[in-house]
């Protein structure tokens, strides 16, 4: 074989598989898009977890824990999802925000809450109640958060009816006020904050020690920025709610979320933990559970290694 044949020979081989590494590397990215944005956007998941933060004697309380639903009118399993949440039969409620992304949202809103509404309950907003959503590149994530994003335009979604629809049914509105309630034959005091990440929390509004003869004391806000929960855990609250995060969205199998979009550590983007972490020298640690959430902006629509989750939280009595 003279060599002009054979050089070309190898670089036609090289080519072959060039296109053949490529095409297979299209089918692959075009296959984990429509799993992310189909499937697993939809795959909704019921966790489930314990909290020892009770009093030695108290009966075990059980807290539906919700949040980003991002609804659209469309989103009719995540709807069928909060829907059949209710057959849970939960003592509490709490919404931590980020509810809607339509003006047409608080209707379907609140005919998929429905029984859930009737129970105690108590929420915050999140940015995305007061925002409508925006195309965005997703990807700007890994390098900066959409914290002030929203500083160039006032809002445009029917967040103040939001609030007044879940407050005519009986729910706390905890955006910078405390609250209180009785919830499994228990007397909790809670306290809140508007959205640190939209910079509309007020903590100065709440401060203040937490009430100590209460059964439970619980902190909800949407973005679980450390600087605020740490005010929340000095007070004296047990428990803080927080939502936000997605859980990371678009998690890599193995290594985990890419980023919170907050101030948290990527090792809390979601699930249990306590805050502050370490606890401060003769300083209270709260128990701390983040939300990965049930929806996604209708503009980003898609998850993966991060399905989307309600979480039914049941509160027994300390450990000794
Ligand atoms: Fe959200």
């Amino acid at each position: 074989m003279n060599t002009g044949r054979a050089c070309r020979k190898a670089w036609h081989h090289g080519e072959v598989r060039v296109r053949t590494i490529t095409s297979i590397a299209a089918v692959a990215g075009a296959a984990a898009i429509g799993y992310a944005s189909v499937i697993e956007r939809n795959w909704f998941a019921l966790r489930e977890e314990t909290v020892p933060v009770l009093q030695p004697d108290a009966e075990p309380l059980r807290v539906l824990h919700i949040s980003d639903m991002h609804l659209t009118p469309g989103r009719h399993r995540l709807m069928a999802f909060v829907r059949s949440l209710a057959a849970l039969d939960p003592d509490l409620v709490i919404n931590t925000g980020d509810s809607i992304a339509s003006p047409d949202s608080i209707g379907p809103l609140l005919d998929c809450l429905g029984p859930l509404l009737d129970k105690p309950g108590a929420f915050v907003y999140g940015s995305n109640d007061l925002f409508s959503p925006k195309p965005k590149n997703p990807a700007r994530y890994l390098w900066r958060t959409s914290a002030g994003e929203h500083e160039q335009y006032e809002p445009d979604l029917p967040w103040e009816k939001l609030g007044g629809e879940l407050t005519a049914a009986g729910w706390l509105d905890l955006n910078n006020h405390r609250g209180r309630l009785t919830a499994g034959g228990l007397d909790i005091a809670l306290a809140g904050v508007h959205d640190p990440h939209a910079d509309r929390d007020r903590y100065d509004a709440i401060a203040g020690p937490a009430d100590p003869a209460a059964d439970l004391r619980l902190g909800v806000l949407h973005s679980p920025e450390p600087a605020v929960m740490d005010l929340f855990a000095a007070d004296g609250y047990d428990l803080l709610l927080a939502g936000h995060t997605h859980g990371g969205q678009l998690r890599v199998p193995g290594y985990g979320a890419l980023t919170t979009n907050c101030g948290i550590d990527r090792a809390r983007v979601s699930g249990l933990s306590m805050h502050p972490e370490v606890s401060p020298s003769g300083g209270h640690t709260a128990w701390l559970y983040v939300s990965a959430g049930l929806g996604t902006s209708p503009w980003a629509p898609a998850r993966f290694a991060c399905r989307p989750e309600a979480t039914l939280l049941t509160l027994v009595p300390r450990w000794a």
